[in-house]
């Protein structure tokens, strides 16, 4: 077992955890493929139902990943009226922005979970979010913004064809379901904490 005997390093630990937040504007500034590759990696050392790593992620770069800009377009369609009834003006303009240029994040990650009749649904979903979370907070590490998506699943088919998904032999089995998009880069700006409400959420049993 390994011993954390610094109290330091538990310090930073749970000012990392604090630290975390959705950044939603990026310098246009690549991200070296390493540390995409260590994010990664991160992410596939959470813990997963059965150990199955039954995460499947495609990156997108470059061209590619101007392309998405089309489909993270479209998915505003279909998100906008539900925004516009909960934001602020300036946040709804704030986000409708963000969707249409992904706040020009240089990489997206598209994260998949693959589900088998060994694992029921649901741990398999929940592995999958583990590796994501690993992946927000290793980004942070490298010095870089991580935002995570549950917009492209407003257009969940063309993001399977788009990544070539659909070909693949999992996928026409009914086995590979697309979870959430993450955007990744250099943060552009520095937004105030999302506030926390602790309150009824936890209730101890003795
Ligand atoms: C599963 C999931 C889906 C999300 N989907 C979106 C999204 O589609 N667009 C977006 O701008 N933020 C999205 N977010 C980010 C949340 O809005 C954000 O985590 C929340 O407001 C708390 O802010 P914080 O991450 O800065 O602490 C998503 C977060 C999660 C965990």
């Amino acid at each position: 077992m390994i011993e954390f005997k610094d109290a330091g390093f538990r310090g930073e630990f749970y000012r990392l955890l604090e630290a975390r937040k959705s950044i939603r504007k990026y310098q246009p500034k690549p991200v070296p493929r390493e540390a995409i590759e260590r994010i990664l990696a991160a992410g596939m050392h959470a813990p997963s139902g059965k150990n199955r790593q039954n995460w499947r992620f495609f990156v997108l770069t470059g061209k590619k990943r101007d392309e998405y800009l089309k489909l993270s377009q479209k998915a505003w369609l279909g998100i906008k009226d539900v925004l516009e009834k909960r934001l602020k003006p300036s946040l709804y303009r704030f986000t409708e922005r963000f969707f249409f240029t992904l706040g020009d994040a240089p990489v997206v990650i598209l994260c998949y979970s693959l589900n088998d009749a060994e694992e029921r649904y649901h741990t398999s979903i929940g592995s999958v979010y583990m590796a994501v979370e690993n992946m927000n907070l290793a980004a942070l590490v490298e010095g870089l913004g991580c935002c995570t998506m549950g917009a492209p699943l407003e257009v969940r088919d063309e993001v399977d064809r788009f990544v070539g998904a659909d070909r693949l032999p999992e996928y026409q089995d009914g086995a590979l379901e697309l979870l959430c998009g993450l955007v990744l880069g250099y943060p552009d700006h520095e937004p105030p904490k999302a506030p926390r409400q602790n309150e009824g959420r936890v209730r101890w049993l003795e």
